[in-house]
């Protein structure tokens, strides 16, 4: 395997643990019931963003290439406010959809991201899907319904609230069309990946700070940034923030189609979680069959993509 190959199935494999992790300990964050303010979604998406600004600053010091690159080159520059703009709205987004749908119903919704991805990147990016990879979305969206018939309880449908359903629809179409932006302008420059996640990062946290001065501004002024933080609030936001930073990696070696065939795979890692930890979880042959439908889906797209889609990225 190259180190190329090795960082794609990495990145992948650490991005399925992350999705897991942050759908799981964001709904817990939101429906925990605690005395005193709970936490502003808008001040984790900035806190969020303000953590990845420092990793990337930390590892790359900010040397004179990197400060003419971002400073001097404003047009260049500017290219990474529309895809900000778009992410910032939905980071927040996810918030509100985590506050009113339960995490499976959230999961297994915004899994029509991937559909969303593969249309601008089709439209956008001029990619060729193959028979096989029509296929494969096909097999992958039947896939995730039965596994959901194994995970949604009896009368799940009734929290669907029209605010929560709106919002991870929102969500997908934003999430396909930032990330083949993103994708496109990687590809069509010549700035490395660091430049363009630092300036997206710079855009993303000064945005979502007037996002949130602008949405909770009376709260902030008078109970502060940090009102009703606590150690699972933090968790969050790191788990956010390493989101981002593994997303980054996975478009620059994989693409985003295959992000979201990782993701999916997250949806039964979640379940399997449910199935050790809660005595009353018993996965069906449907889950089973669902499980295999994702796997295999995963596998047949990921066979055609390698010979199609190796545009390369400057690092
Ligand atoms: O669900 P989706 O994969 O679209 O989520 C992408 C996440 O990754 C967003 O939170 C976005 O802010 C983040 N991101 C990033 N850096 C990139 C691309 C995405 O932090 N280069």
């Amino acid at each position: 395997m190259t180190s190329c190959n090795v960082l794609k199935y990495l990145s992948l494999g650490i991005l399925v643990l992350q999705t897991t992790s942050l759908v799981l300990t964001m709904r817990y964050s939101r429906t925990l019931k605690e005395d005193g303010p709970r936490y502003l979604p808008s001040a984790a998406v900035v806190s969020a963003e303000l953590l990845k600004i420092t990793v990337y600053w930390s590892v790359r010091a900010m040397n004179q290439q990197l400060k003419e690159e971002i400073m001097n080159k404003s047009s260049e520059t500017l290219k990474l406010a529309v895809p900000a703009g778009i992410y910032t709205l939905q980071n927040n987004l996810l918030y509100v959809a985590l506050s009113n749908l339960d995490a499976a119903t959230y999961q297994v919704t915004y899994q029509l991201k991937i559909l969303t991805t593969a249309l601008f990147s089709v439209s956008m990016l001029g990619k060729k899907l193959g028979f096989y990879q029509w296929l494969s979305l096909l097999i992958l969206m039947a896939g995730v319904t039965l596994v959901q018939v194994q995970v949604w309880p009896e009368g799940a449908l009734c929290q669907f609230t029209v605010c929560g359903v709106m919002a991870v629809l929102m969500a997908c179409v934003s999430s396909g069309f930032a990330g083949v932006y993103f994708e496109k302008i990687l590809k069509e420059t010549k700035q490395s990946v660091w430049v363009r996640n630092i300036q997206l990062g710079l855009f993303s946290f000064v945005l979502g700070l007037l996002g949130m001065l602008l949405y909770d501004g009376e709260s902030v002024r008078q109970s502060g940034m940090f009102q009703g933080y606590s150690a699972i609030t933090c968790v969050v936001v790191v788990l956010q923030a390493l989101g981002g930073l593994v997303v980054a990696v996975v478009i620059k070696y994989a693409d985003n189609i295959l992000k979201g065939f990782a993701t999916s795979l997250s949806i039964i890692l979640s379940t399997l979680i449910s199935y050790f930890l809660l005595v009353d979880f018993n996965p069906t042959s449907a889950f089973f069959g669902g499980a295999v439908l994702v796997i295999a889906a995963t596998f047949l797209y990921n066979y055609e993509v390698n010979a199609s889609s190796s545009t390369a990225v400057k690092v």
